[in-house]
């Protein structure tokens, strides 16, 4: 991330644009030299995210950035960001700016300043790694957060804003770099060293140690590539745990599709982000430790690439699972659920109070909800409901489509446990049945990202490319996690 936030209890001197946040109704802010009549001659009435661009008071050197705030009733976190992103956008060209933003909303402005940071560090977010020319880029690097009173909440907001917003920003770089320079042994590099800079345990499992431990859906997956297959192990240990989560991440590096190879399409050059469910969990973990988070959390990455080649899976190849299930292979397209399938045994072994996994999963899913929500589906009404929660709250939307068992007969082989797909209908439904014969009677639920995954344009804290999505909802998840009532026992 490479926007810098402070906190001051006044405008430093020296900045070269002021975000002043107005209300729809009500006084002007004061010091602006303008009536509210003059203001609506030149358009702007201060609803939300309209925004006004005024010149420099006459001795002063700052522009004058107005933000429309709409009324004050009606704000809450998720318009606030979206009102700070708008603010970034609107003053991006300025390198350094203050704003009284944080404070606009009723009550703590704890809330107001994480999702001021929020709002504005990832808007003004650009994958810039592999650019010559940085023109073009935003300036903005430094942000003042400005705030008389009330210091300390915001302090402790902006610090939080700091840690999801960098979160993020790490998974959008991660899953916006090209697949040759993210194998999954350096993705897991990566890992490493992000576990040592926040305090996880880790550890990396290899080829041959996945075989070992009876991870055929890995290693079937991994089976047409060059490049070999990485398992990741994180573990947050807080000192007095308040219930344990598991949450696993589908990390197809690139997915070819395999023998069932895709397309040579656009959708095609997107899967350098079928690891996005991943870097989501490698970023939540990374977070943990500075949000001071209660929870014990084990994820698993669950890392390859899907290639075709000599050796690839073939169709009506049969693959043995971690949890002894075996599974006939109709389509090697469907290898998400898969490698997901061993994590989720591991994970299921730990007995956790509830597990999540997140993963780019199905096209079909993506058809029914479009790129804006996710979808959730599960086994537990309460980890869903937690879920879901956490949704409304970061602004990261959540649908819950049926896990219906009538379509488990779907999934039927003559010859194995089951196939990996099912037929050509309600296949994000299918897709997570599959999963659920891997978590036995752990309280779990399955998200599928593959419509949020990235975005066509730039939307309030969207940019185009990789969203990272998930991110900010499962650092939330598991920040206020309660344990839920537990499954039948099957
Ligand atoms: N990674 C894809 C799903 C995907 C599609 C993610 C579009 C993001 C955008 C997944 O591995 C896949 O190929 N799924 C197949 C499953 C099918 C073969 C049952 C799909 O959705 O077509
Ligand atoms: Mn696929
Ligand atoms: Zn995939």
């Amino acid at each position: 991330m490479r926007t810098v936030f402070s906190v001051a209890k006044s405008v430093p001197s020296k900045v070269e644009a002021v975000v002043i946040p107005m209300a729809s109704a009500g006084p002007v802010p004061s010091g602006l030299g303008l009536t509210r009549s003059q203001l609506l001659t030149m358009g702007f009435e201060g609803k939300v995210q309209q925004t006004l661009v005024l010149s420099p008071l006459s001795g002063k050197t700052a522009v004058r950035v107005l933000v429309g705030i709409g009324e004050v009733s009606d704000l809450n976190a998720n318009v606030l960001r979206n009102i700070a992103s708008t603010a970034a956008r609107a003053s991006s060209r300025y390198a350094s700016v203050a704003t009284t933003l944080p404070g606009v909303m009723r009550g703590s402005a704890k809330p107001g300043a994480q999702a001021v940071v929020e709002g504005m560090a990832l808007a003004l977010h650009r994958f810039v790694a592999l650019k010559n020319d940085k023109g073009g880029l935003p300036k903005l690097t430094s942000v003042t957060l400005v705030s008389a009173e009330r210091t300390t909440e915001v302090h402790a907001g902006m610090n939080l804003g700091i840690a999801t917003a960098t979160a993020v920003c790490t998974a959008r770089d991660f899953a916006n770099t090209p697949p040759s320079h993210l194998t999954a042994r350096l993705f897991a590099e990566h890992a490493v060293a992000i576990a040592n800079a926040s305090g996880l345990e880790v550890t990396v499992y290899n080829r041959d140690q996945l075989k070992a431990m009876g991870c055929g859906g890995m290693v079937g997956v991994n089976a047409g590539s060059v490049e070999p297959p990485r398992m990741v192990k994180l573990v947050y240990k807080p000192t007095t745990a308040q219930g344990k989560v598991v949450l696993v991440g589908k990390g197809v590096m690139y997915d070819s599709g395999g023998i069932s190879l895709k397309p040579s399409d656009a959708s095609h050059a997107a899967m350098k982000m079928d690891m996005s469910g991943a870097a989501a969990v490698l970023a939540t973990m990374g977070a943990l430790r500075s949000m001071k988070v209660k929870t014990q959390v084990t994820a698993y990455l669950m890392c390859t690439d899907n290639m075709p080649s000599g050796s690839a899976l073939k169709l009506g190849d049969v693959i043995t699972m971690r949890n002894g299930k075996t599974v006939e292979i109709h389509n090697t397209d469907a290898e998400g659920r898969l490698i997901l399938a061993d994590g989720l045994s591991l994970g299921t072994e730990l007995k956790p109070d509830a597990m999540v996994n997140i993963a780019t999963l199905t096209g079909a899913c993506m058809g029914a909800l479009g790129k804006k929500m996710a979808g959730v589906l599960g086994n537990n009404a309460g980890v869903i409901d937690q879920l879901k929660s956490s949704s409304s709250r970061t602004d990261e939307l959540l649908w819950e489509l049926p896990l219906f068992q009538d379509y488990r007969k779907l999934l039927d082989s003559n010859v194995a446990d089951m196939r990996n797909i099912g037929g050509p209908l309600a296949g994000a439904t299918t897709a997570a049945l599959f999963l659920s014969e891997f978590v036995g009677s752990t309280p779990w639920a399955h998200l599928d990202i593959a419509g949020p995954m990235d975005a066509d344009g730039d939307d309030n804290w969207l940019n185009r490319g990789a969203t990272a999505f998930g991110t900010r909802l499962l650092i939330d998840f598991v920040a206020n996690f309660k344990k839920p009532a537990a499954n039948k026992k099957k």
